[in-house]
């Protein structure tokens, strides 16, 4: 169902991967609504993923960028502005990884260096984009910024390691570059909290599969898919949302606020 909701507005679209990916799907419902866009990624990530195949679908051009490389995003601003002729209505930062997560190292024993790298990709990227943003002053008015996150910013999951606390940075980041890009340039920035998902970087999680059955077990309305995520961006970067800002919006199913379900009593009745 399309309400042609972002019909004029301009974007760019970091994240997309593969077809699993949260980012992948939210493209392909704001090109049903009407939106135009830049996709971006890491330049590793056009090699392993299918990127070209969803820009050819949504008649998209690709900028490869490294998200934690000042250079590569002030490149990327100002070609968007160039390709989409003009300023930007929404960004979406669809970007992840850990490196304690993929080589098993346990939150009890870090190495720093790799924590430093998985805080620079999955955190502060999300302030190096905005500040690109910002210092080029590439967004409209009424623009819109989404960043995804997980509960883990709030609440201990031990599996979730150390994007814990980087998801705790990027909200944080959310908060204080809200004000600044609300005052100036009234934009506004929010972080979407969504439900465990089936994708690459959501399932190098320990334990995924286990974790996201009981997700649903224990959401009223069960787990948010991808697309569920990709509809509720687009109302994000519509103007139906104009004065949200500056929040973190749990996206789940009404997982946070569940202390339990019946079906997890039930489990523990057997
Ligand atoms: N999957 C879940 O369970 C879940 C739940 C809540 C939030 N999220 C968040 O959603 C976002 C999207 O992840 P996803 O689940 O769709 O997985 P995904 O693996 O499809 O996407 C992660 C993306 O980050 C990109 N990336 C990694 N390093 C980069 C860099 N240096 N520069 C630019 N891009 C880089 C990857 O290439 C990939 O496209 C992430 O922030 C993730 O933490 C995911």
């Amino acid at each position: 169902m399309s309400f042609n909701l972002l019909k004029g507005k301009k974007g760019i679209i970091f994240g997309a991967l593969d077809a699993n990916s949260i980012a992948w799907k939210t493209a392909e419902t704001i090109h049903a609504e009407g939106g135009t866009f830049v996709l971006t990624n890491a330049p590793i990530a056009m090699r392993m993923g299918q990127i070209d195949e969803l820009a050819k679908k949504t008649g998209s051009k690709i900028i490869p960028a490294d998200a934690t490389s000042e250079e590569d995003l002030d490149n990327l601003v100002t070609q968007s502005m160039e390709i989409l002729g003009g300023k930007i209505d929404f960004v979406l930062h669809a970007i992840g990884m850990s490196v304690n997560v993929r080589k098993g190292r346990a939150y009890t024993d870090e190495k720093y260096d790799f924590t430093t790298k998985g805080w620079d990709v999955s955190a502060l990227s999300f302030h190096k984009v905005m500040q690109s943003l910002y210092k080029a002053d590439a967004m409209n008015e009424w623009g819109s910024i989404v960043a995804l996150t997980y509960m883990a910013a709030q609440r201990t999951f031990p599996d979730y390691n150390d994007m814990a606390d980087n998801k705790a940075y990027l909200e944080s980041v959310a908060r204080s570059f809200g004000y600044f890009f609300g005052k100036e340039k009234k934009v506004r920035v929010n972080t979407i909290s969504q439900s465990p998902t089936a994708t690459t970087a959501g399932q190098g999680v320990k334990g995924f599969d286990s974790f996201i059955s009981y997700a649903e077990k224990m959401s009223p309305l069960g787990n948010a898919t991808a697309q569920d995520c990709a509809d509720y961006t687009v109302t994000l970067f519509s103007d139906l949302t104009k004065k949200v800002t500056m929040q973190n919006l749990f996206h789940d199913g009404g997982f946070s606020n569940t202390g339990v379900s019946q079906e997890v009593i039930d489990r523990f009745s057997e």
